[in-house]
């Protein structure tokens, strides 16, 4: 084909085609026969090459306008099509607005948040700030500012995870308490100070009540009279709060950490109801936390005089105080990602503490 009027006809006859086509699959079909690799208009331009320069000057440019002309139609009647199809289906369907939603997974907080920002709320009531340190620490802030001899036994029974270190170094630890936050924090501030330091802690351990990876919250007052009657009212009023109860009956019992002195272990009264613990009445005791005045060494080391300054400071599992006042018997599935579990323990998002406006 060699003149424009067998073209005219041909864009002529490709237009009504387009025009009626009836479905976005009977356009397709045509701008494959006009368009496709194999289409009318796809071999025509083919024969460019093989017309003399003055057919081609006169063919090429319409050629490529035909071309022009029909992809634009083509889209045309398809966004044409695709609007009628949208209208065809607002027409015929109807949305029953009274239908109930369809109910959407809810998330809700971990125990371990929850319980941390219990915790947060209660101490803030109190007085106490919020302070955090890294988790992978160095053997001062972990071990030696806290008084543990360079060949203490606790390093050991502490089961520590090291770090590789570079040659002539002491390896860095995964921190295996949270009392290192002690040391930052009498370091970067002065007294007067009262913190409280939740975060994860690690130790080489697996059982039903031990997992590497666990939480505490460690406590610190330092002032200048600050004694042991501060300690017991302390921890006392918190045992209160967080338990909900008033009737706490606590017990002192004499332990030994490097960085306290005196130190104590902390035990309330307690009976099982159920899978959860009733503190305040009962026979039975529960270990609940370590603490103790701290020590005068580890005062110096942070800098301050420990004739001016003194303090006490607490640490405790934040794993096990959910455990204890959820009623959970097995420490692993904290650790595990079973949305079902948290259900079956009743965590919701509506009902936890909150910072601003305290226990709900
Ligand atoms: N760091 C101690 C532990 O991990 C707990 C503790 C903190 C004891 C503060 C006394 C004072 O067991």
């Amino acid at each position: 084909m060699t003149d424009t009027t067998e073209l005219n006809a041909l864009e002529g006859r490709l237009t009504e085609q387009v025009e009626a086509a009836a479905d976005l699959k009977a356009l397709d079909d045509i701008r494959v026969s006009a368009l496709g690799k194999k289409g009318e208009v796809s071999l025509m331009m083919r024969e460019l090459g093989r017309m003399t320069p003055e057919q081609r000057q006169v063919m090429g440019p319409a050629l490529n306008g035909l071309k022009d002309r029909l992809g634009a139609l083509i889209d045309a009647r398809r966004d044409a099509l695709e609007n009628a199809a949208l209208d065809a289906a607002l027409a015929s369907e109807r949305v029953d607005v009274t239908l109930p939603a369809p109910r959407e997974p809810k998330g809700s907080l971990h125990p371990v948040s929850q319980v941390m920002e219990e915790l947060a709320v209660i101490f803030a009531d109190m007085g106490f700030a919020v302070a955090e340190g890294p988790d992978v620490e160095d053997d001062f802030h972990n071990f030696t500012a806290l008084n543990f001899p360079p060949d203490h036994p606790a390093r050991d029974t502490h089961d520590t995870f090291f770090m590789q270190a570079p040659e002539g170094q002491l390896p860095k630890v995964l921190r295996t308490h949270t009392s290192p936050v002690q040391i930052r924090t009498m370091m970067s501030g002065k007294p007067p100070i009262r913190i409280i330091a939740p975060g994860r802690v690690y130790r080489n351990d697996w059982d039903q009540t031990h997992t590497p990876m666990f939480h505490q919250v460690e406590g610190l007052v330092i002032d200048r009279e600050t004694h042991m009657g501060h300690l017991k009212g302390c921890l006392i009023d918190f045992i209160a709060a967080f338990f909900e109860t008033d009737q706490v009956e606590a017990r002192f019992r004499p332990h030994h950490f490097p960085f306290t002195e005196p130190s104590a272990e902390m035990d309330v009264r307690y009976e099982r109801v159920g899978d959860a613990v009733k503190v305040g009445s009962g026979d039975r005791w529960m270990e609940i936390l370590g603490c103790g005045m701290v020590h005068p060494n580890v005062i110096r080391a942070c800098g301050l005089d420990p004739d001016e300054y003194q303090g006490f400071a607490f640490g405790m599992g934040v794993d096990r105080l959910a455990m204890l006042k959820y009623g959970m018997s097995d420490l692993r599935p904290f650790f595990e990602p079973d949305p079902r579990w948290l259900a079956h323990y009743g965590f919701s998002p509506l009902l936890q503490a909150n910072l601003a406006t305290g226990l709900s």
